[in-house]
């Protein structure tokens, strides 16, 4: 099998995700912005990434922070003009990093021209660009009983036009209606003017929900996203994708769908490599449920075998066929270290989930903050939090009786404003992110120990362990293309496993518990004859059949 694997420059790279609006302030007003960006290139490089994604930089009201885009091909005057971002574009390029964009086509802000067309009448040439329905009981209740992802009706009702519009996310998020073969043509357009640009890939924006079930049907009813099993993975979903792929086919890019609720089966329909191929690689969410049943806010003890599990099935699965997306936060996932690491242990398990996931088949993505183990907020006031999901959530739960203080605890744990606080580049006056009095958003005030400035000078920081993992990985093909064999999937405190590749063999060993415990290396594997790439601790030592490991220590053996 693994000769058959085929080779490509986007499977060998890894990325840095950037969120613009928290990463740095280069204007002095406060907000992230590309001034801010193009001063942190060098930084960004010297990390051993390829590519930067940007979340949406375009013109937006920003209620969902950029996902609800105004105008496709102008930047958002808060974060520059078209000639920074072609400042920005041009300064990666020269280093060496490709860039891939935010595609947002599910749906646009209800400030985009299209929309506030589209609701002015039937008649209006914008008029089936969105998804209008009359409502049901003599339009009194919307059209069918789906409701947004981020909590409350899925429905907006407008006078001018006296129907519903659908929005899976905010309200001021309409749903674009992709069945319409204009809309479509707006897609390519928009995919073509960037592409020319010279920008190399997109990240796709909830791409596997473009296609609603005909008839709008009821859905299985939950008090969030309830009609999701209707458009997850529409009826024409792949037929869509094909259209895209006629644009950026020609172009030597990259397209990373975003795919809530993916299976490795049904990924494989998708992006199973061949003519038929959709995008090149998918970004599942399963592997984030280790703590949670389908959203952070549902929240459940750890469960490491449920992680392993997970993990076993997309590498297994895609392997050969498909290629895996590899990340463990984002700008919509709490801190990983409070979810699946230990804030006790902070630089151990930081560095020892950055080996678990880096050493697996597929393409790392590593986020704005991510590499100097950045924590959670936790912040303590509804009124401080600025995401629209977190605020809706939080009022659903107080209307079903929820008190503010068992909300509250649980935002500090599952929000997505955790991953948005200011990126901590030193230790002063607001992290170095901004020069402004007050910056958009609170900082985590374990700025002082947390930021890059410390971690670019002591060795041993979070920061420089995955500089050296990323050359690793780019330096040893077995950890790009090797297969993948899961060992000791019954134990609770400890991840292992094993790598082979054109006669080579690799060994990761990750464990995830506070105390000392005890390593069995496999049989096949002799640890006497491996060599120890990668570890967390200082002194290694191990005998031929293995070790006691530390807490949350993490090894890579390497037998050539
Ligand atoms: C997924 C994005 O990552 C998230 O931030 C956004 O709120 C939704 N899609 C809606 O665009």
């Amino acid at each position: 099998m693994a000769n058959s694997i085929k080779k490509a420059w986007y499977k060998e790279m890894a990325v840095y995700q950037v969120w613009p609006r928290s990463f740095c302030d280069g204007n002095g007003d406060g907000i992230g912005d590309l001034k801010g960006i193009l001063s942190k290139l060098d930084y960004i490089k010297s990390l051993g990434v390829d590519a930067i994604w940007f979340s949406p930089l375009y013109v937006s009201p920003q209620k969902d922070y950029g996902y609800d885009i105004a105008d496709y091909r102008n930047i958002a005057p808060e974060y520059g003009t078209m000639e920074d971002f072609k400042a920005v574009l041009d300064g990666a390029h020269k280093r060496g990093l490709r860039v891939i964009m935010d595609l947002v086509v599910n749906h646009t802000s209800d400030q985009h021209p299209w929309f506030l067309e589209s609701k002015k009448g039937k008649d209006n040439p914008y008029s089936d660009y969105y998804i209008w329905r009359k409502g049901r009981m003599n339009n009194k209740l919307p059209p069918n009983d789906w409701r947004s992802t981020f909590a409350g009706p899925g429905w907006q009702y407008v006078p001018e036009r006296d129907e519903y519009y659908l929005h899976l996310f905010a309200t001021e998020q309409p749903d674009l209606n992709m069945d319409n073969p204009k809309v479509r043509a707006e897609v390519k357009d928009i995919m073509k003017f960037w592409l020319d640009m010279g920008v190399d890939g997109f990240r796709e924006d909830v791409i596997t929900f473009i296609s609603k079930r005909e008839g709008l049907p009821d859905g299985f009813p939950l008090p969030v996203a309830a009609g999701v099993e209707h458009y997850i993975d529409g009826p024409h979903l792949h037929e869509y994708l094909m259209e895209f792929k006629d644009v950026w086919g020609k172009y030597d890019c990259v397209t990373i769908g975003e795919a809530p609720m993916m299976t490795p089966k049904r990924a494989l329909k998708h992006i199973s490599e061949g003519d038929e191929q959709e995008l090149n690689m998918m970004f599942h969410f399963q592997h984030m449920e280790a703590d949670c049943m389908f959203v952070s806010w549902i929240k459940m003890p750890f469960n490491l075998k449920k992680l392993k599990t997970v993990y076993t099935n997309w590498q297994k699965q895609l392997y050969g066929k498909a290629w895996n997306a590899l990340y463990i936060e984002n700008h919509d996932q709490p801190r990983v270290v409070n979810r699946y690491g230990s804030l006790k242990y902070r630089k151990e398990s930081a560095k020892m989930l950055a080996v678990m996931y880096i050493c697996q088949s597929g393409t790392p993505f590593i986020y704005q903050g991510q590499e100097i183990g950045m924590t959670n907020i936790g912040l303590k006031d509804i009124n401080q939090y600025e995401d629209v999901s977190t605020k809706n959530i939080y009022h659903m739960a107080r209307s079903f009786g929820v008190k503010d203080e068992t909300v509250m605890k649980l935002a500090a744990y599952a929000s997505r404003d955790n991953a948005r606080t200011p990126v901590q580049w030193s230790d002063e006056k607001n992290a170095g992110f901004t020069s402004a009095d007050k910056p958009w958003f609170p900082i985590n005030p374990n700025y002082t120990e947390i930021n890059v400035k410390e971690a670019q000078e002591d060795p041993d920081s979070i920061l420089n362990f995955y500089r050296k993992l990323l050359k690793f990985r780019k330096e040893n093909e077995i950890v790009i293309y090797g297969d993948y064999t899961e060992y000791y999937h019954e134990r609770d405190d400890l991840y292992c496993y094993g790598r082979t590749y054109e006669g080579k063999r690799m060994l990761v060993i990750c464990s995830f518990s506070e105390k000392n415990i005890t390593f069995t290396a496999p049989p096949a594997y002799d640890l006497s004859f491996g060599k120890c790439m990668i570890c967390n601790y200082d002194d290694p030592t191990a005998v031929a059949g293995g070790c006691v490991l530390r807490p949350y220590e993490t090894r890579v053996y390497l037998f050539e």
